[in-house]
């Protein structure tokens, strides 16, 4: 069973709600600072488009919570996406309701209506019934290629699904399926999954629901240091969550009785404060200094890490392996970028910290697969589907 897919639908005079993610990051001016996500979005929408659809494109930006708030206005998107597309895009001046029905029935063939922020009514989140009634008035089809936003159990993601008769999946999503797919059935093997970042607890239930699939687990970044003091190392003053260290030794047991290759780094980039041009040492595991904190994985680490990866089939990478932001402490993570666009492994990547460090190391269109998704992306591997995703029609 596979999801229907938006190539295999009649659309031609249809009215068609396509849920895309435009939550796009914005500067003090309210200028889209990164069009990514925008344009991920263009070969559906361009399908759609050329196929004669009556568009209604539907996103959230920010957390308004439930209230219009101007400086979140989809306008900005608006504008990019006109010229993008090279067509006039009409913003509503809401999600639903009167003013934005008359509009939705002024469509015609290959016309596009952009939705207000779904988020400015709190019925989005609630996933209110009514609300996604309201959303799904008059509408034929529903496309989903919002994979940033299919871990919301959201009234556009999820309620509507119930008051519209067929439900598929647009371009992008097709392809984020299809790239975790590959990480599910985790046939190319040596499967390597490395993360990294500060927080551990959004990365616990992946690796709990991974552990059976993955060859080599290699853990950098801040969350390596709950890891290394449940197995007892002197980890200075590094950052540590303290309520996670009994599961962290229970994670590590699990990986030692399933003859996984676990690795924690085994030296470290270490300073007083985290800080540009503070006074940096490199230690050994175990030897960090009480008043240092671990900043970044050491060079005999990225050494082991890099052996791993270049021997493994396949890959997939969420957080960076320091505080790569500062120069002094962002050769682990660029060496790991390198070392993965180097391997020729099947590799997915995915959250926004680590698609800043594979730009910082130029390594970007070496990885199979840079998932626009970073939250989804981590709840898509610890649950194996999304809600966003199980609602879809499938095929045979
Ligand atoms: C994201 O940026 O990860 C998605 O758009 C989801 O946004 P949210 O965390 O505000 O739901």
């Amino acid at each position: 069973m596979s999801k229907l897919i938006v190539r295999d639908l009649k659309v031609n005079g249809k009215n068609v709600f396509l849920r895309v993610d435009f939550n796009v990051p914005l500067d003090e001016k309210g200028e889209i600072t990164d069009v990514t996500r925008i344009k991920a979005s263009l070969p559906t929408l361009t399908f759609l488009i050329l196929q004669g659809a009556k568009l209604i494109i539907a996103s959230h930006l920010g957390r308004p919570k439930g209230k219009f708030k101007p400086e979140l206005s989809l306008r900005p998107v608006q504008k990019k996406l006109s010229e993008y597309l090279k067509k006039e895009v009409v913003l509503a001046p809401d999600v639903i309701g009167e003013e934005v029905e008359k509009l939705k029935n002024s469509l015609k063939n290959g016309e596009i209506l952009l939705l207000e922020n779904v988020r400015f009514h709190p019925g989005e989140t609630e996933n209110n019934e009514d609300f996604a009634k309201e959303l799904a008035r008059g509408i034929d089809i529903y496309v989903n290629d919002a994979f940033a936003a299919c871990h919301r159990a959201h009234a556009s993601v999820v309620g509507i699904t119930k008051f519209v008769p067929v439900k598929a999946a647009g371009f992008l999503l097709e392809k984020e399926i299809k790239y975790f797919e590959k990480m599910f059935q985790a046939k190319e093997k040596p499967f390597t999954l490395i993360l990294g970042g500060a927080k551990i607890s959004d990365k616990i239930p992946v690796i709990l629901n991974m552990l059976d699939k993955v060859d080599h687990i290699l853990i950098g970044g801040g969350m390596a240091f709950t890891f290394l003091k449940a197995a007892g190392k002197e980890i200075g003053k590094s950052i540590v969550d303290e309520e996670k260290i009994e599961v962290a030794k229970e994670i590590m047991d699990e990986a030692k009785k399933r003859n996984i290759d676990f690795q924690l780094p085994v030296d470290f980039l270490t300073a007083e404060k985290i800080e540009k041009g503070v006074e940096v040492k490199t230690v050994e595991d175990g030897m960090i200094p009480g008043n240092h904190m671990g900043l970044d994985i050491g060079p005999k680490t990225v050494e082991l890490y890099s052996k791993i990866i270049s021997e493994s089939k396949m890959i997939f990478w969420n957080g960076p392996m320091g505080v790569f932001e500062i120069e002094e402490f962002s050769k682990g993570t660029t060496s790991i970028a390198e070392a993965i666009a180097e391997s020729g492994a099947i590799s997915v990547v995915g959250g926004g910290d680590t698609l800043a460090a594979l730009e910082k190391a130029g390594t970007k269109e070496r990885i199979s697969h840079i998932s626009t998704g970073g939250g989804a992306s981590l709840e898509y591997l610890a649950k194996g589907n999304l809600p966003g995703i199980e609602v879809l029609d499938e095929v045979r």
